[in-house]
């Protein structure tokens, strides 16, 4: 089982299209995968799980739909906070909820404090996230706190993260056929394991991800050492 697996929730429009829906569809249909695969997640015990819901990039989207997911994650969050707290899952954000329309990050920031003491399993929401962004925030902490350059190394780097105090992705999977990595957890997934499948986000069932799990527990994660004799 991974200890961290981070998930690029790819392909809502493309099912909605499909289906002559509008893309507000695919979203919808898209919180309700996200939903039944945190619950699987929690139950199969992988104690960090990273979900990309929102990028910097994605700003460049129509207005109507960036509103459009904002309003849907606010609901999400709204309908989902009492069975967060039952699964004892703590939501926390990976990104800047600072540039979000108030009344969502409102909701966030309520979520966050209200599963703050959570223990069986965090759940990151990647949100206005951006991997090259995260790394020269850091580097901005980092100049700011007077650090000592020959005191800086790979691990220390780490706690100016975001994933701050979590460990690094063992397994990220892509849904939507897409074989990229769209600025997600740069710094973060240097030794994942990357599984890529062509279901749509809103078609990706607890099956599917058992299959990429039992994928994952065949890889040889050799970083950088030589194939075991
Ligand atoms: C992923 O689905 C959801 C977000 C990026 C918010 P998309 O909206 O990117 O769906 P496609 O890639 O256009 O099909
Ligand atoms: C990545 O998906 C971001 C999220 C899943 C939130 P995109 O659909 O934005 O990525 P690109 O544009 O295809 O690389
Ligand atoms: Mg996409």
């Amino acid at each position: 089982m991974p200890g961290h697996l981070a998930i690029i929730m790819d392909g809502n429009g493309r099912w909605a299209r499909q289906k002559n829906l509008p893309r507000s569809e695919g979203h919808n249909q898209g919180t309700k995968t996200a939903r039944a695969i945190v619950e699987e997640s929690r139950r199969l015990g992988i104690p960090h799980l990273t979900l990309y819901a929102f990028s910097k990039e994605n700003w460049a989207r129509p207005k109507e739909e960036v509103s459009f997911l904002f309003s849907l994650l606010s609901r999400f969050l709204q309908k989902e906070l009492q069975s967060l707290i039952k699964q004892d899952i703590r939501l926390n954000i990976l990104g800047e909820p600072g540039d979000l329309p108030l009344a969502t990050r409102k909701v966030l920031e309520h979520a966050c404090t209200k599963t703050k003491t959570n223990k069986s399993m965090t759940l990151n929401l990647a949100l206005n996230y951006s991997g090259r962004c995260e790394i020269i925030r850091a580097c901005r902490l980092i100049v700011q706190k007077g650090l000592d350059p020959d005191r800086i190394t790979e691990e220390g780097f780490k706690d100016f993260l975001y994933t701050a105090g979590q460990p690094d992705p063992d397994l990220i999977i892509r849904t939507s056929g897409e074989l990229r990595i769209s600025n997600y957890l740069l710094y973060q997934c240097a030794y994942s394991e990357l599984y890529f499948t062509k279901t749509l986000w809103p078609d990706f069932t607890p099956q599917e991800l058992w299959r990429a799990l039992e994928d994952y527990a065949h890889r040889q994660r050799r970083l950088g050492r030589v194939e075991p004799a």
